[in-house]
This record gives C-alpha cells, structure tokens and sequence, in this order.
C-alpha cells in the first residue's frame, strides 16, 4: 500500500486554492493510501504568529479541513509539534542540506523579497524540515498545489543524497501528485497570479454565499473579443481556468464556445460560475461551525492522530539514527 502524506501551515482560512490544490487530490486517496495530514504549526513560526492566537489558528485549519472531507477513521490526522520526532529529522538532514542550495529556493528568496526584516534560519530551512515531515513516513506521495513542486524536488535531492552517503535505499522518491495530471494553480480573481492567502485574493470556504457571489462579480473583466478565437488576455484565462476546475466540463465548454463566437457576456459567466462555486462551498461551509464547536471531538482525533503517526514516526527514526551510526550502548 501506498503512503500518502500532505500538511497546511495553520495561517489562515481554508481557500479555494488549497481545496482544489491540494486537499480535493489528498480526500480522494483516502480510503486507497496509507494516509496522513498534518497541521504544520512550526512552519508556521517562521513568521512569528502570536502565541495568543497560534492554538485558534491550528483548531480552525483542522476544524475546516475536517469539514471539507479528511476521514479520521482513514487518514491519520495530527498536529506537525505533537510529532517531534520530525524536529530530530529536519536536525539530522540538516547536516547534508547546503546553505547554497538553500538560499536559492524560490520560496525563500520570495521572502526575502516580501519581508528583508524576518529572514530567520528557521525559513532558509523550511525546505528542510517540510522534507522530513515527508520522510518521517516515508512518502510515495504529497498531494500539494503547483507552488510546492519545488519543495518535492529538494525533498527528493535530500533523499537522494542521504541514501547515496550512506548507501541505502531507505528512503522513497516522494512524488507530489494530482491524479495523473500536473499540479494545479488555481489563480485568483483580481486578473493575475494565484489565488493565496498572502495575495488577499481568497474565496474561502468559510465565506457566506453573498460573499462569494460579490467576489466573483467583482473579478477583472475586458471588453470582450472583437474577432472570432482571440487569445484571452490573463484576467479572462483566469476566469475560465477557475470554471474548468469548479464546474461541469459541459458548462466551461459553452462559455468557452461564447467566447471563441465573441457572444461572451462575462455578466452571465460571472453568475454561473458564482453558484457552481456555491455549490462546492456550502456544503462545507455548513460543517465548520459545528466542528469548531466540538472540542471532544477535535481532541479525539488529533490525540488518536499523534499516537498513529509518533509510530510510524519512531520506526523512521530508529532507522535513521541506526545508519548514521548514532546507537544505544
Ligand atoms: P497560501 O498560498 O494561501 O498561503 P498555503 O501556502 O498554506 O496557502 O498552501 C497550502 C496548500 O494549498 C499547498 O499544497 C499549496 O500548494 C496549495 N495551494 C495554495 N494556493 C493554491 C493555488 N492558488 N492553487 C493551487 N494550490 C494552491
Ligand atoms: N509548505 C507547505 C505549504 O506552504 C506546507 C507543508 C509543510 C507541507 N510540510 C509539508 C505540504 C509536507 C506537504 C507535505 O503549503
């Protein structure tokens, strides 16, 4: 059987990108894969969260994911510091991660970019310690969204090269998946790039269908194609590409029709794509608040979580520290 391993840093509410993204891939292998999902609140120390609000955060990421289908009868959910066993990985491979290839990380060098005042070791080895939290349990697999592409490659480097040192073949190539297809980029709806919580651009799942139905309204819009099959400019392409993800394949290839005949009225497109969204959402929507509710419940599962992962966990690193020569006396 298959492992399957994925997580979300606990920074916020759960948005279309990362249902489509990640989660969707991650829900339908559950009942196929050996499965884990975690919370990764270190990760999210990198950016230094409020101790007040770190707890709140990481219960409303597990309630919304809980809600938008992880199965704890199938998947082990758990929470990324009730596993320390990955910190002692992340130290361990830390010894054969070079400081170079570190800092030439896209997503370090994005945050230099963003915040030249927080460039902390914690974020150069972000890299680091997501692989581990992959090889913890040996991976085959890490449903994520097409921004973590290059973190599997580092994943698989650092694997590589640990196997290569010691010669082993411990641990797996860890391949982030999407059913066969390339990952997804779900992009935002104010006419470029991603949709991401940093962008500010969400549709979350938490929102009330108003909502929903403002924020799709106001997306960026031209005036439509003057001759038949004109490329679309990037605000538009994004438009369908939510469409193609969100609806039915029949409804996407109607406007898609409309706009090669130049008959598009984005007005109509907008509305459509709107409820599709909706439907998707509601019913999710419906299921946070009780969740969120339910402490018993939300302790159950991640206390059940923690003891299923700390055992796949001690068999990695019993491992781990017996090929690096590290023994008991
Ligand atoms: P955000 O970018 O909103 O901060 P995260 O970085 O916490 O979200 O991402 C959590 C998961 O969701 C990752 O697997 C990521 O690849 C996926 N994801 C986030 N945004 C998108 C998007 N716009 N399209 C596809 N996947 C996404
Ligand atoms: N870096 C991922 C993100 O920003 C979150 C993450 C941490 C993760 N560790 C992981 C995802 C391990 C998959 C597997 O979205």
């Amino acid at each position: 059987m298959k492992t399957v391993v994925s997580g979300i840093r606990p920074t916020g509410q759960l948005h279309l990108g990362n249902y489509f993204g990640a989660l969707k891939n991650f829900v339908k292998m559950q009942n196929d894969a050996n499965c884990y999902f975690f919370i990764a609140d270190y990760h999210s120390l990198t950016t230094h969260p409020d101790p007040q609000n770190l707890h709140d955060n990481v219960k409303n990421a597990l309630a919304e994911y809980l809600a938008a289908g992880l199965d704890p009868q199938t998947t082990t959910i758990y929470i990324q510091s009730d596993l320390p066993q990955t910190a002692e990985l992340s130290l361990l491979l830390s010894m054969h991660a070079y400081v170079g290839e570190l800092e030439r990380t896209a997503s370090f060098k994005e945050k230099i970019r963003k915040h030249p005042d927080n460039i902390n070791a914690g974020l150069l080895c972000y890299p680091v310690l997501m692989a581990s939290d992959i090889l913890i349990h040996r991976a085959d697999f890490v449903p994520v969204g097409k921004d973590q592409e290059q973190h599997l490659e580092m994943t698989r480097k650092f694997a590589r090269r640990f196997n290569t040192i010691y010669g082993v073949e411990y641990f797996p190539e860890s391949m982030p998946y999407n059913f066969g297809q390339d990952l997804t980029k779900v992009p935002g709806l104010d006419g470029s790039g991603k949709m991401g919580k940093s962008e500010g651009n969400g549709i979350y799942l938490a929102d009330p269908d108003e909502v929903i139905r403002k924020k799709v309204m106001r997306a960026v819009t031209d005036q439509g194609p003057t001759e038949p099959n004109q490329p679309m400019a990037e605000p538009i392409a994004n438009i369908f590409a939510i469409m193609k993800i969100v609806s039915h394949p029949e409804t996407y290839d109607f406007y898609l029709a409309k706009y090669n005949n130049c008959e598009i009225r984005y007005g109509d497109m907008k509305k459509q794509l709107a409820e599709d969204i909706i439907a998707v959402v509601a019913p999710i929507r419906e299921r946070i608040a009780d969740i969120k509710a339910n402490d018993v419940y939300l302790r159950e599962v991640v206390e059940a979580g923690a003891a299923k992962a700390r055992a796949s966990a001690d068999e990695t690193m019993r491992n781990v520290r017996e090929i690096m020569g590290i023994k008991p006396f």
